[in-house]
């Protein structure tokens, strides 16, 4: 695991840019490409999940421009990718090559894939297409197929500052479903969040029929007196999966 200092900053072309629609993440394309505390943190948290990746179909659903979904294919996976932005698919093309693209959902192969990993997406979208992602997931995954959805981890609400995001002092509880918008310190640029807490989630699993298997915190570290796990990862299979 790669140490970062509390408040290194990988660049600022960003600032001043708000993405506030699921769709505006191409807006922060390259700074997506040039994250580097995240990649530390979640890539190389996530990746070890997923054990021997030789021959294994995998589909990053929302793989951005592909960072992720590129050094799982240098791993021997193959790998497919699907997300809702043509600037984030023409990317992640020229990494994975325009063959493992996928340009809507419809076209993703229902029952195909040994992994599909969700990264930072649900957390950004509304209540209702975290429902449709969390069903197309289900549908995708082969049988014994595991999948890895992860995101900010909703505990740090409250938390002013971490390693990666500068955060308002909160107007909702815990509890409450909320948005609020937040900076990302790698890039400057800000988001909104959707905030949910995770007992919500772990319901929209169950309703889609997904088994929670367990569930993963990135490495903890210690910021201005509070302990900090940045990311959230829940490791998920069907429900008609045997033990
Ligand atoms: C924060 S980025 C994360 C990218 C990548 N997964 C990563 O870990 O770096 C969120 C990505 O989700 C995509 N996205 C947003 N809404 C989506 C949806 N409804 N379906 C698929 N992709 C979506 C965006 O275009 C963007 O590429």
């Amino acid at each position: 695991m790669k140490q970062m200092q509390p408040n290194q900053q990988s660049g600022n072309r960003g600032k001043q840019t708000l993405v506030s629609a699921e769709t505006a993440w191409n807006k922060v394309l390259e700074e997506l490409k040039s994250e580097k505390i995240k990649l530390a943190f979640y890539d190389d948290t996530v990746i070890p999940l997923l054990g021997d990746l030789k021959n294994k179909k995998v589909l990053d659903y929302g793989g951005g421009p592909g960072v992720l979904a590129s050094a799982l294919q240098k791993l021997g996976a193959d790998v497919k990718e699907y997300d809702i932005s043509e600037d984030m698919r023409n990317q992640a093309a020229k990494k994975l090559g325009a063959e493992n693209i996928y340009h809507t959902v419809e076209e993703i192969p229902k029952g195909e894939f040994d992994f599909v990993i969700c990264n930072l997406v649900l957390c950004i979208v509304s209540e209702d297409e975290v429902r449709r992602i969390v069903e197309n997931i289900k549908s995708v995954l082969n049988e014994q197929g595991l999948a890895f959805i992860g995101f900010c981890n909703p505990k740090l609400f409250d938390v002013p500052e971490t390693n990666l995001d500068l955060r308002p002092t909160p107007k909702h509880e815990y509890e409450q479903n909320h948005s609020y918008m937040k900076t990302k310190k790698e890039g400057g640029y800000k988001i909104i969040e959707n905030h949910r807490p995770i007992s919500w989630y772990e319901k929209v699993y169950s309703d889609a029929a997904l088994v929670h298997v367990d569930t993963i915190f990135t490495p903890e570290y210690e910021l201005n007196g509070r302990k900090i796990e940045d990311f959230i990862i829940f490791k998920l299979k069907k429900g008609d999966q045997s033990e």
